[in-house]
């Protein structure tokens, strides 16, 4: 979609229409779950990528259609640190290049046929892909997490998936005020949005937040759980990803993953300090409580509001025109900056398609270079 026809609507129908900006790190899949020797298809925004582990460990991400004839190389086997095709064999160096067709003579020249290759790296236990101009990965960093190799800190991850556009994921987490939808769960209540703040790729909310019950208990915010508990948490989405923290007592963290326009899926970590010794939380106690406790509580929350986004994007899939009633700046705010990343890449990709000097047309010419075969 252009910038120019956004420009034309609400703020809530451009956010739900809006595409990513793709120079940025995305979650494609937790490390573990791909194995060396091992290939598995996923999506960024719907651009489908291959990725494999070759026999050392290294990961390498290719687009997933094979440039012979189009078939899609994560049906294909890895043969050392290369890929090769299903269909007729041919292999692929990591960095997309064909070296091998079997049914060549040695002697015979390879055609020009070049995958494109996604930078990828993997850290924090999960595979992140940059899927816009390799030429920038270096300038946007992946987030930090400092919890992630801190002992004191106990990590419980939680994938999700959601039938429903990234920005209503993005609100379902900036929006504090709907603990009224897990009062069952014993939640949160009493939210009062503090602070905010917003830049070009950040919003910064402090929201005060009271508990009672199972999670005073959890999250070690009172010693009985039975009294009210009245903390500050602060919400950073740093585009186009989330960290909250509690007081320095719990700190989550939420990866996203956009796939298409409805369907998003979300690597999130949920650090806290137990009131266990860290050597006992590292065996099989602590895997039973990652999965058969916390995990499950989590799920629960997770569950209803998978239910409420699903809803969400249900009605606006089905009456687009129909306008709603927001509320909470911190929302409206957010929702800027999703807009406002997507029309900058536009404006970046527009300048790429016509570039206005000739050191720029230069740079063109060098990137056509790099992709030729030998
Ligand atoms: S389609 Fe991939 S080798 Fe022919
Ligand atoms: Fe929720």
């Amino acid at each position: 979609m252009e910038s120019a026809v956004l420009k034309g609507q609400s703020i809530y129908r451009r956010v739900r229409e809006t595409g990513i900006n793709p120079n940025y790190w995305y979650p494609v899949s937790w490390a573990a779950q791909l194995k060396p020797g091992e290939i598995i298809p996923v999506s960024v925004w719907q651009q489908n990528i291959a990725i494999y582990r070759d026999h050392a460990g290294q990961v390498f991400a290719l687009e997933d259609a094979c440039p012979h004839k189009g078939v899609e190389l994560h049906k294909g086997e890895v043969h050392g640190s290369h890929l090769t095709c299903p269909y007729h064999g041919w292999e692929f160096k990591g960095s997309g290049e064909c070296v091998h067709i079997p049914y060549f003579p040695r002697d015979q020249k390879l055609p020009c046929a070049q995958a494109r290759s996604y930078p990828i790296q993997e850290k924090y236990g999960i595979l992140w892909v940059f899927p816009g101009d390799p030429a920038l990965a270096d300038q946007h960093p992946l987030p930090q997490i400092p919890e992630y190799d801190a002992k004191e800190w106990f990590m419980v991850r939680i994938p999700g998936e959601f039938q429903a556009h990234f920005s209503i994921c993005n609100e379902n987490t900036m929006d504090v005020f709907h603990g009224f939808l897990h009062k069952e769960l014993q939640g949160w209540f009493d939210p009062i949005l503090l602070g905010l703040k917003q830049t070009e790729a950040d919003v910064y909310a402090d929201y005060q937040v009271s508990y009672q019950g199972v999670l005073t208990k959890l999250m070690g915010l009172g010693k009985t759980g039975n009294g009210v508990t009245t903390r500050t948490v602060s919400i950073h989405y740093q585009y186009p990803h989330y960290h909250s923290s509690l007081e320095g007592v719990s700190s989550l963290y939420l990866m996203r993953l956009p796939i298409g326009p409805t369907l998003t899926r979300s690597f999130s970590m949920l650090f806290l300090k137990l009131p266990l010794p860290s050597w006992l939380l590292q065996g099989k106690l602590g895997k039973l409580l990652e999965k058969g406790v916390l995990h499950q509580i989590f799920l629960k929350f997770l569950h209803q509001d998978v239910e409420m986004m699903e809803s969400e994007q249900r009605n606006y899939t089905a009456n687009p025109q129909r306008n709603y009633v927001e509320v909470n700046p911190a929302i409206i705010a957010l929702q800027r900056v999703i807009i406002g990343q997507y029309e900058k890449f536009m404006q970046q990709s527009d300048r790429s398609l016509n570039p206005p000097t000739a050191v720029a047309s230069d740079r063109n010419f060098e990137l056509v270079q790099d992709s030729k075969c030998r």
